[in-house]
């Protein structure tokens, strides 16, 4: 897997480019701009409030240590999705990676969306990740199709688990995709290498 062949510019289907590339701490003021311009209907099942600055303290914390990746995608210079990678390094779940994706109202439906997508599993796969999953709502249905076009399945329904920003309960869906396979074809390929993975 060529994973990280970051930066590099993708072409949307209103023919525009859109530059996608890893996140830094200096990215995060602009981050910070791009959630707080989403519209309330939008952050309304969102796992935090990433409009304030202690999330983005704490989602700088997890850049510099790994336990977050996260690639910005703009057009015009501007930022008009991201997507992140929220991985543990300790405990039962290590071998797992939980994507959260976002793209800007204006810019959907161009193709951003998957693209952003396709490099985060990319590097999710990359890091060692067995497991890559992502937590939405039925409402949800561009990133059900998202998640659906690159091997995501619906893998637990989980009634009643979310709270939204108006507190009103709504059922999770967890859609998972396993890329354990992934590793192992790359394995039996190269005998004796083994880049740095999740110990299992
Ligand atoms: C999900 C999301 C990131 C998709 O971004 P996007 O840039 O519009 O996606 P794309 O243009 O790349 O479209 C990807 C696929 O979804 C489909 N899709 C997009 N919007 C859709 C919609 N409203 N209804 C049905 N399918 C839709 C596209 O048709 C495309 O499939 P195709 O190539 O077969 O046509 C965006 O809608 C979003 O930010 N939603 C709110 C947050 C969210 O749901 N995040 C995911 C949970 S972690």
């Amino acid at each position: 897997m060529d994973a990280l062949d970051l930066p590099c510019i993708v072409h949307l289907k209103n023919g525009k480019g859109a530059t996608l590339s890893l996140a830094t701490a200096g990215d995060g003021t602009a981050l910070l701009s791009f959630y707080r311009a989403m519209p309330e209907e939008d952050r309304l099942v969102l796992k935090e409030d990433v409009t304030t600055a202690d999330w983005l303290d704490r989602f700088l914390q997890k850049l510099s240590s790994g336990e977050a990746i996260s690639i910005i995608g703009k057009v015009g210079g501007e930022i008009r999705g991201e997507a992140t990678l929220h991985r543990t390094f300790h405990g039962w779940s290590r071998h797992v990676g939980e994507i959260r994706l976002n793209v800007d109202r204006a810019a959907r439906g161009q193709g951003l969306g998957l693209e952003l997508a396709r490099q985060i599993v990319k590097s999710a796969i990359d890091a060692g990740i067995d497991k890559i999953v992502a937590h939405m709502v039925e409402s949800q249905v561009a990133a059900k199709r998202t998640f659906e076009k690159l091997g995501f399945h619906k893998e637990a329904e989980l009634p009643g688990h979310v709270t939204d920003i108006h507190g009103k309960r709504r059922d999770l869906l967890i859609y998972a995709n396993d890329v354990s396979h992934i590793w192992s074809a790359m394995e039996s390929m190269l005998g004796d290498f083994r880049p740095d993975r999740a110990t299992r």
